[in-house]
């Protein structure tokens, strides 16, 4: 049943929603989660797949197409493949696409195109392995680029993009191998500014190696051109002046785009989220064990909507980090 476009109280529709589907991770990268992990949620709080797959249905129906999976690392969730082959299978998701830090796409590559996933995103912090390693904590970069591989082998999965975090006195040296890779392999890197959502509440704004400080190193050595701005999009693309590759800047610190943010978060504990910084969120797995309706909860979601945050306050004085990591959240 179709129902009204979601739009928030500042006239944004909303058609992209992020599923955070376990808070578990593989990995313990710098920017994220500290060195011995953080306490995980008890299974019993996980929402279960069919209670994901009705809040998704629920909100394609009020036009919210665009489905990212994401974690944690959601290919740690047991049979995370059957939650996407029942995604796909919505008739109200057009676009279903993971994140993922690649460590088991080498196992999953195929199952995952099997289930019908369109678009795929692999994080890579740095293409030297002992870098790698600093920055994940896990020396596991053949290991991702296997991954990788086993998904470039299925060409219905386009684009691949890969993600990097951009940290000042780190990303500066990998500007230029990763323009590389860009151009010799049909993957768009983007670079991500280091966001206050890292699990030691460290985050300062010195840390932060800004898209065009990164633009200016490539651009230098392989001149780059501007591709139009897609509606929504985060991150500012580039081609390469020569017709070899396409590089992008999430720049959501030096240059914040919540003007047109059509996004809203599920956490993997049922929460809804309205802004990657929101101060509170809006418990939804408690109605959704309670019993509720359809229509119960679409009242739930269009009032957590309404009030969605105008904008982030990551450069304004007094900014409050939210309690939950990146991890806890979704990218
Ligand atoms: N700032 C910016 N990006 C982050 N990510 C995780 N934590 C942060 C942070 N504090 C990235 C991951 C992944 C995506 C989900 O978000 O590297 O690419
Ligand atoms: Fe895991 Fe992703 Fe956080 Fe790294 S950034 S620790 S891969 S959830």
């Amino acid at each position: 049943m179709a129902r009204e476009p979601l739009r928030d109280g500042h006239g944004r529709a909303i058609g992209d929603l992020r599923v955070s589907v376990t808070d578990r991770c593989n990995f313990r990268c710098q920017y994220c989660m500290p060195a011995e992990g953080l306490p995980w949620l008890e299974r019993e709080a996980i929402l279960h797949f069919e209670e994901i797959e009705r809040l998704v249905a629920l909100l394609g129906s009020m036009g919210v197409h665009d489905i990212r999976l994401t974690g944690g690392e959601p290919l740690v969730r047991r049979e995370f493949p059957k939650l996407v082959a029942r995604l796909a299978a919505l008739e109200d998701v057009h676009d279903l696409s993971v994140t993922t830090n690649g460590f088991l796409l080498e196992r999953d590559a195929a199952a995952l195109v099997e289930a019908g996933v369109d678009r795929v995103n692999v994080s890579i912090d740095s293409l030297q392995r002992d870098r790698f390693y600093e920055m994940t904590r896990r020396d596991a970069l053949p290991q991702v680029l296997r991954g990788l591989e086993a998904l470039g082998a299925h060409p219905q999965v386009h684009p691949i993009k890969v993600n990097a975090v951009a940290l000042r006195d780190f990303t500066e040296d990998e500007a230029i191998p990763f323009a590389d890779f860009a151009r010799r392999h049909p993957y768009e890197v983007r670079f991500i500014e280091f966001m206050p959502l890292d699990g030691d509440h460290a985050w300062s704004r010195d840390q932060v190696l800004t898209g065009d400080e990164l633009r200016a190193i490539i651009h230098a050595r392989w001149p780059l051109e501007p591709e139009p701005r897609e509606p929504h999009a985060t991150a500012r693309v580039f081609r390469f002046a020569d017709g070899q590759g396409r590089i992008g800047f999430i720049n959501p610190v030096s240059e914040p785009f919540c003007g047109d943010c059509n996004r809203i978060r599920l956490t993997a504990d049922g929460t809804l989220r309205t802004c990657l910084f929101s101060l509170n969120e809006t418990d939804l797995r408690g109605p959704l064990r309670a019993g509720a309706s359809d229509d119960d909860l679409e009242q739930i979601l269009r009032d957590a909507v309404w009030r969605k945050e105008l904008k982030h306050h990551v450069n304004d004085p007094g900014f409050v980090q939210p309690t939950r990591t990146m991890s806890a959240i979704g990218g």
